[in-house]
């Protein structure tokens, strides 16, 4: 069932995970290929928890909307979020490896920075 922190998520990013192209990227399959990533796992928390801002292309298609960070998120909330877009729309059957995050993993990983220190650890993954 679908975690209840993704309510959040779901006005931008869909339901389904799609998102909404040119506006709001995909999370369904580009979840578990950022995970596939090197430095993937501790990147994910770092953009839920603080935002995102900067031009990125998933796929074919360019965004550059910001995204707003969700710092009140427990680290419970925070991990349960993570395993649900991990595993959700398919993304379980393209990970490698994928452990369950916990609590204490992800209080260890989440660290405060702007929207804009985020994307300069997104420019550090090898993302295909
Ligand atoms: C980017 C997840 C809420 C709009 C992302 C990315 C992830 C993500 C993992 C990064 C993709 C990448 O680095 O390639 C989530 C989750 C949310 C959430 C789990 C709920 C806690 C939202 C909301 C909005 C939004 C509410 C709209 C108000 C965006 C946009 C980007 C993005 C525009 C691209 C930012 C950029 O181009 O710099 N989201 N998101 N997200 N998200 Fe969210």
């Amino acid at each position: 069932s679908p975690s209840q922190a993704y309510a959040v998520c779901q006005g931008c990013h869909q339901p389904n995970g799609a998102g909404v192209a040119g506006a709001f990227p995909p999370l369904a399959g580009h979840v578990a290929d950022i995970l596939n990533a090197k430095g993937g796992r501790a990147y994910l928390p770092l953009v839920i928890v603080n935002g995102l801002q900067g031009s990125i292309r998933v796929g074919a298609t360019n965004y550059n909307t910001p995204m707003p960070g969700f710092p009140s998120l427990s680290d419970a909330q925070l991990a349960d979020l993570l395993n649900y877009i991990a595993t959700a729309w398919g993304n379980d059957r393209l990970l490698k490896d994928f452990k369950p995050y916990t609590a204490d993993e992800v209080k260890g990983l989440r660290k405060q920075m702007t929207p804009a220190q985020v994307y300069a650890e997104r420019a550090k993954l090898e993302l295909k």
